[in-house]
């Protein structure tokens, strides 16, 4: 059997590909939130940043094409994982042991499936604009003259609605939960995990993931309040 193929197959192939996935998901969601944080410079920088990506072209599409594809793999392993754990006999360890299991395993797949609906909504939010034609003809001046996508507006735009910031704000609260348990069993996955180091890991886990909510939140909080506007 080929590498790509006993990847997918034994267990600690398949383990080390969800770490592997769930790490470059990490990797993109932090990115993406660093770029989203310009919302709070002049209008110029995020628009600037939006026709840089935008300027990228095909190599943008490749980006795309591998990030999706790591959505499938991560999905596909998390619900093999899930049904296994579930055909898994109870009596063949201690009752703590297995309820604890399955409960984090649980969470983790209804928080993963609420991310996966947040994601597929954004996606039509924000990048196909369905909701709002509007929002891809409005266009913005830069410094040098170049015209391009006013992404600035549009965020504002898409944040001054209440019900949508709020369901924003209680779908990163679960993305959130979902990395702090995910990069935990991320480095247990990749062998990273030992005794010396687990308590640390947990707390940077922790650390990162309410920063990661709180910066994500401010942008639809900065919006409503009135702080950060057209
Ligand atoms: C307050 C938080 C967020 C803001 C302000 C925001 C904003 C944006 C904007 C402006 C775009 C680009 C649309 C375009 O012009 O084409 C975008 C795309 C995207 N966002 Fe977000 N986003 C946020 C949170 C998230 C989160 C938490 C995730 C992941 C779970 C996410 C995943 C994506 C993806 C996958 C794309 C498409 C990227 C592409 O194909 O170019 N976003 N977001």
């Amino acid at each position: 059997m080929n590498l790509l193929g006993s990847l997918f197959t034994s267990s600690i192939g398949r383990k080390f590909l969800m770490a592997f996935t769930g790490l470059v998901l990490f990797g993109f969601v932090t990115g993406h939130l660093i770029g989203n944080l310009q919302i709070f410079l002049p209008p110029e920088k995020i628009n600037h940043y939006g026709h840089f990506l935008e300027s990228l072209g095909s190599a943008l599409w490749l980006i795309r094409a591998f990030l999706l594809a790591c959505v499938v793999v991560h999905i596909w392993l998390a619900i093999q994982l899930t049904l296994e754990n579930r055909a898994a006999r109870p009596e063949a360890y201690g009752v703590d042991k297995v309820n604890r299991a399955t409960l984090a395993s649980r969470v983790m797949a209804r928080t993963g499936l609420v991310v996966l609906a947040f994601i597929v909504y954004h996606l039509i939010h924000f990048t196909l604009r369905l909701q709002h034609p509007e929002w891809s003809q409005h266009t913005y001046a830069l410094h040098d003259g170049t015209m391009v996508r006013d992404v600035y507006k549009m965020v504002v735009q898409g944040f001054s609605s209440l019900p949508v910031s709020l369901f924003y704000i209680v779908a990163v609260g679960l993305l959130s939960y979902h990395l702090a348990h995910g990069i935990s069993s991320m480095f247990q996955s990749l062998g990273l995990k030992n005794e010396n180091w687990a308590a640390g890991l947990d707390r940077f886990a922790k650390v990162y993931c309410w920063a990661y909510f709180l910066l994500n939140a401010a942008i639809p909080l900065a919006v409503l309040s009135g702080y950060v506007h057209l």
